[in-house]
């Protein structure tokens, strides 16, 4: 536990599941105030909310869709008015949509892209603003992948908007550096959520990621959540610009193990 994230206010977009919902519960096991912000899982997000409480935390709810302005506007000003402030902003909403890349549309394409980079720059933005005219250290976590380095056929507009935001995170970092705001990325590879349920299910496709993986095994939402625990926490004070792998070595070209090349 950090004791500095206690009361800290914090955002997480996307939190009705996956890594959104186990950082939601993590920031309530440290006595944070939590909104959680969710798209059309009205229910679920408020499952969350109560294993937020439940946890020693509080919570909100806030509906929104992140690639919509006035959404993500509006999210940074309900924390605000209902929390007091706004200390950590974690743009973790995020979707993929496979296909081959020769027949891509324009409209599936525009749809991963206004999510997942887009939005991560407007809850940035958002958030950098609120700071700047309010004085505030905050600190930025943007849920990236093991694809803003990797590159993924299928998977063109997914692979596009990460590496966009490896770029977009290191931008953040150094423009506002001198205000003391951190800007930084999580980097997961494959993990037990429910964007992966149908490929893990399948013990085939699971034991196929699992080869991959050098420590042989897919990873738990929990191994996310106490990494943006860290990040967010003052241990992590002279962190900015990194992406923090979460991957269980995935980056480290796992086809040259065993010395073999
Ligand atoms: C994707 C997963 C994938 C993992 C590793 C993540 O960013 O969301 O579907 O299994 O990368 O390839």
């Amino acid at each position: 536990m950090y004791q500095d994230l206690k009361d800290k206010v914090v955002v997480i977009t996307g939190a009705s599941k996956g890594l959104g919902r186990a950082m939601a519960v993590r920031f309530g096991q440290e006595q944070s105030k939590v909104v959680i912000n969710y798209r059309s899982k009205e229910e679920e997000a408020l499952e969350v909310k109560k294993e937020v409480e439940e946890a020693g935390g509080q919570a909100i709810i806030v509906h929104g869709d992140v690639s919509k302005e006035a959404d993500v506007i509006n999210l940074v000003q309900t924390a605000v008015k209902e929390f007091g402030t706004l200390d950590i902003m974690i743009n973790n909403a995020g979707f993929e949509n496979p296909v081959a890349s020769h027949e891509l549309s324009l409209d599936n394409w525009q749809a991963v892209i206004d999510t997942n980079l887009t939005g991560a720059f407007l809850g940035s933005r958002e958030a950098i603003k609120y700071w700047v005219e309010n004085d505030i250290k905050g600190n930025v976590i943007n849920m990236s992948s093991v694809h803003e380095m990797i590159p993924w056929p299928l998977f063109v507009h997914y692979a596009a908007s990460k590496g966009g935001m490896k770029l977009m995170t290191e931008t953040l970092a150094l423009e506002y550096a001198p205000k003391g705001i951190r800007v930084n990325n999580i980097g997961p590879g494959a993990m037990d959520t429910p964007i992966n349920a149908e490929k893990f299910n399948d013990p085939e496709q699971r034991a196929d990621v699992e080869s991959m993986i050098p420590m042989g095994y897919i990873g738990k939402p929990e191994e996310v959540s106490s990494v943006a625990a860290f990040l967010a926490s003052e241990q992590a004070s002279y962190v900015t610009g990194v992406t923090l792998f979460v991957d269980g070595g995935m980056t480290k070209y796992p086809s040259f193990q065993a010395g073999r090349g």
